[in-house]
């Protein structure tokens, strides 16, 4: 049955991709903390056996598996494998070195997928310092922005230095690269259908639609991710031991899904993930899975839609999925405005993280209480900070960001 079919039992259907605005239907939203309802999380550190996990051995071989196999088949959907061989290729468009008046390389390049089923391509940006005499560190970003665009190139806020909102002068100036995928162009953004999705070339004979296992929007977004990663071993001007994937609200939660499953990410960085991403599901503050679901039915596979309203039957909750980062860093950011996304979720989640962290003797988060706004949280293996104001990632954000890899990749 193609689900599109299902959602009118929905209780309520928003299927624009509207933003953040507050609607008539959200007035039942949580966002006093005094209305969090009593929970219980799930243990992180007992294996299937009812046996404690007390050592990084057991947390790898036993747990963080199990873990990762749950998160797949019940919230963020299993990649399929291919009925026909999938052929990946590479082709560089376009290499332009005289980027911001010489100041970088930038390189258009297009991966290609292909099979019997048909074709689909994937188009990333990498950019990288002209005054690099090895291979760069670099961030890999998740992006909102098509990076088909040329607004890469147009002048900016602060000329010279930010592109399309990236403090890309800041990135060279501090020896890193960047490099960006585009979320739609596997999938699109509030994708319905699935039929010219990248979904196309996976599906066997007779099927049309991804299974209530089977991958939904952001599950599809962390695929390009890993595919742009492979893509990065292949290119000698990154060095692809030293990359982080980074992304913000939705790309923050494809974020923390590409790195909990792909151990080629050295680092994570997920800005303002709220629901499905940092957020604590048990906690129902701000967005909750049925708010997700009703706007965004497929951005998690429709197994996912089982817990609407029953989070608490979850034998998962998101610490759970910054655990399955660990021993790599990662970093949290949130804002004080950004009550949609529930910045103390999102900081319990860290918090409740940080036992798996402990397992390998890294520093992580000590204190249930949250930083205040303005005082990061960087010389540690689970990074955080909350800052005034909303829902973006602004210069300071970005500076955070950049000092939390310089600490992990530069000293
Ligand atoms: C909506 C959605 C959020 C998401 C955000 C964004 O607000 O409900 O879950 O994080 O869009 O991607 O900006």
């Amino acid at each position: 049955m193609k689900s599109i079919f299902c959602l009118p039992l929905l209780s309520v259907l928003l299927l624009s991709a509207e933003g953040r605005e507050p609607k008539e239907s959200d007035n039942d939203v949580i966002y006093d903390e005094s209305r969090i309802p009593a929970y219980d999380l799930p243990p992180l550190l007992v294996g299937p056996d009812g046996k404690t996990i007390t050592n990084a051995h057991a947390w790898e071989t036993v747990r963080r598996p199990q873990l990762l196999a749950l998160f797949s088949n019940l919230l963020y959907g299993r990649v399929p494998k291919p009925q026909h061989l999938l052929t990946q290729t590479y082709e560089l468009v376009n290499e332009n070195p005289e980027f911001m008046e010489g100041k970088a390389t930038r390189k258009d390049v297009k991966i290609h997928f292909r099979n019997a089923k048909g074709h689909l391509s994937m188009h990333i940006l990498v950019f990288v310092p002209n005054n690099a005499t090895k291979p760069v560190p670099a961030f890999l970003k998740h992006s909102f922005n098509n990076t088909q665009g040329d607004d890469f190139d147009a002048s900016s806020e602060r000329p010279g230095m930010i592109r399309c909102g990236w403090p890309l002068g800041d990135f060279f100036d501090r020896g890193y690269g960047f490099c960006a995928v585009y979320q739609q162009d596997l999938v699109s953004h509030n994708e319905t259908e699935f039929l010219k999705s990248v979904h196309k070339l996976f599906y066997p004979e007779g099927q049309s639609f991804p299974k209530a296992h089977e991958w939904g929007v952001l599950a599809t977004c962390a695929w390009g991710a890993m595919r742009a990663m492979d893509y990065l071993e292949t290119d000698d001007t990154i060095d692809h031991t030293r990359v982080a994937i980074m992304g913000h609200s939705k790309m923050g939660k494809a974020t923390l899904w590409t790195a909990a499953q792909d151990e080629r990410f050295a680092l994570a960085i997920s800005a303002q993930s709220g629901c499905a991403g940092a957020a604590l599901w048990r906690r129902k503050s701000g967005e909750t899975l049925k708010k997700m679901v009703t706007r965004f039915p497929y951005w998690l596979c429709r197994n996912a839609w089982k817990f609407m309203e029953q989070e608490d039957d979850l034998p998962v909750d998101q610490h759970m999925l910054l655990a399955c980062i660990a021993p790599r860093p990662v970093y949290v950011h949130s804002s004080v405005d950004d009550t949609w996304a529930d910045s103390r979720g999102e900081y319990l989640s860290a918090y409740h993280a940080s036992p798996v962290y402990q397992l390998y003797e890294k520093k992580a988060l000590e204190n249930v209480a949250q930083p205040e706004p303005g005082k990061p949280i960087i010389e540690s293996h689970v990074g955080y900070h909350t800052r005034e104001g909303g829902h973006s990632i602004n210069p300071y954000d970005w500076k955070c960001f950049l000092d939390f890899a310089d600490y992990h990749f530069n000293s």
